[in-house]
């Protein structure tokens, strides 16, 4: 099968964790007599060094062409980098919120799995992590707070800066239909997370939910409030299947939830739309403290190229050897150092994409 991948290394880590990936990929398509045509593309700190804007039209119409993207993280320290200096709207975040808007990549799929072989490196107590977890984080990912009208103002000498938080039912509709459609294929449980006490957008979301449930009469749906959502995700992570919720709430659950799988850079991702395109990045920014160190853990990108194998192009077996690799190197002891423990081997990000690469055969 031919696979046409674009690719977006990014800024920071990203480079070093899309080259591992890429590794995995190559050998995934020489044992199993597939062929990769690449393309790559700017975006973020990269491009505005290029560009002077953090994507092009054309960077867009190459992504579009492709079946899928392949996105390593985009950004820089947002205290120190110049980058941060220009208008918002000609930051590297703005690059990737443009991307998701142009491809409507509504739907954000992070699984958060305890493996077995990184229990020590869950910083839970052992009662909790000897259960293990898989939890599917279903994020709406073109709407809320990161797409409302946002203003700074001054008025009578007081700066003033407001945010909108907007959705309507339709998207609201289409996110849910998502996660139930996946939580049929899973452990059939639905908690839909939101702040329905407070605020009218979550009221909207829990009565949207509710509707499209009805739908899906082998699916339990619960509601949670999203403060006692970030609460059971370190008492009990293992009551969650698929955590269906709003664009900020999922941004900051799926970070708690990466750090209980044992770091985030074990947390793959896939932005969907309804077609069989996907972007696929880990859910992990550009880590600026270690970039060009080589110690960046590439499993959450890998992961996210297996994501790709799955969705984007149906190729399960491929899928699965990408995760038997992972989980493989994992039980031998290899650790880059954010998952390292006691008794473990300490490798780098080349080394850990080497050995992957390896064990697939
Ligand atoms: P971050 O996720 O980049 O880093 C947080 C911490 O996790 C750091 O200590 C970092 O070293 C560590 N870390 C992250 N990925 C790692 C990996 N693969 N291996 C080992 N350690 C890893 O978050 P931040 O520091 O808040 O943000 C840095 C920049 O990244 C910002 O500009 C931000 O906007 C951007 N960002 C981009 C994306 C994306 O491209 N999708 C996602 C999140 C943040
Ligand atoms: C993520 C990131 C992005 C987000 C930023 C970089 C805009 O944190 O993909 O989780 O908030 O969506
Ligand atoms: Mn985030």
């Amino acid at each position: 099968m031919e696979l046409k991948i674009t690719c977006i290394p990014g800024d920071g880590i990203g480079p070093e964790i899309v080259g591992e990936a890429r590794k995995v990929l190559d050998k995934v398509a020489k044992c199993y007599g597939h062929r990769i045509q690449y393309t790559n593309i700017l975006m973020g700190g990269a491009s505005i060094d290029v560009h002077g804007i953090p994507l092009t039209e054309e960077a867009v119409e190459t992504a579009k062409a492709a079946d899928a993207v392949l996105m390593g993280s985009i950004g820089g320290d947002t205290t120190t980098s110049p980058w941060y200096k220009l208008p918002p709207n000609q930051r590297p975040e703005a690059g990737l919120l443009a991307i998701r808007k142009a491809l409507n990549l509504f739907a954000n799929l992070r699984p958060a799995i305890l493996y077995e072989e990184l229990a020590k490196a869950c910083p839970l107590r052992e009662e909790i992590s000897a259960h293990g977890f898989d939890m599917l984080i279903m994020r709406e990912l073109t709407g809320g707070l990161y797409f409302g009208e946002r203003k700074t103002i001054e008025e009578n000498g007081i700066r003033k800066a407001t945010d909108t938080l907007v959705y309507d039912e339709n998207e609201i509709r289409r996110i849910a239909i998502k996660g139930f459609d996946i939580a049929k294929k899973r452990r059939k449980k639905v908690t839909s997370v939101d702040k329905a006490n407070v605020l009218d957008s979550s009221r909207l979301w829990r009565s949207v939910v509710e509707e499209v449930a009805k739908d899906y009469p082998e699916v339990t749906l619960e509601h949670m409030l999203v403060d006692n959502c970030a609460m059971q995700l370190v008492k009990d992570p293992a009551q969650f299947d698929v955590i269906l919720t709003e664009n900020m709430f999922g941004d900051i659950l799926s970070d708690e939830a990466s750090m209980v799988t044992g770091s985030i850079g074990m947390l793959a991702s896939a932005s969907l739309n309804d077609t069989k395109f996907g972007l696929y990045e880990p859910s992990h920014g550009s880590a600026p403290d270690i970039a060009g160190k080589n110690i960046a853990n590439p499993i959450a990108t890998v992961l996210s190229a297996a994501m790709m194998l799955r969705f984007t192009f149906d190729l399960d077996k491929e899928a699965d050897a990408v995760e038997a690799a992972v989980k493989q190197v994992l039980k031998e002891g290899y650790r880059t150092s954010d998952i390292m423990s006691e008794g473990c081997k300490k490798v780098s990000c080349t080394q850990m994409g080497d050995l992957l690469a390896e064990r697939i055969s």
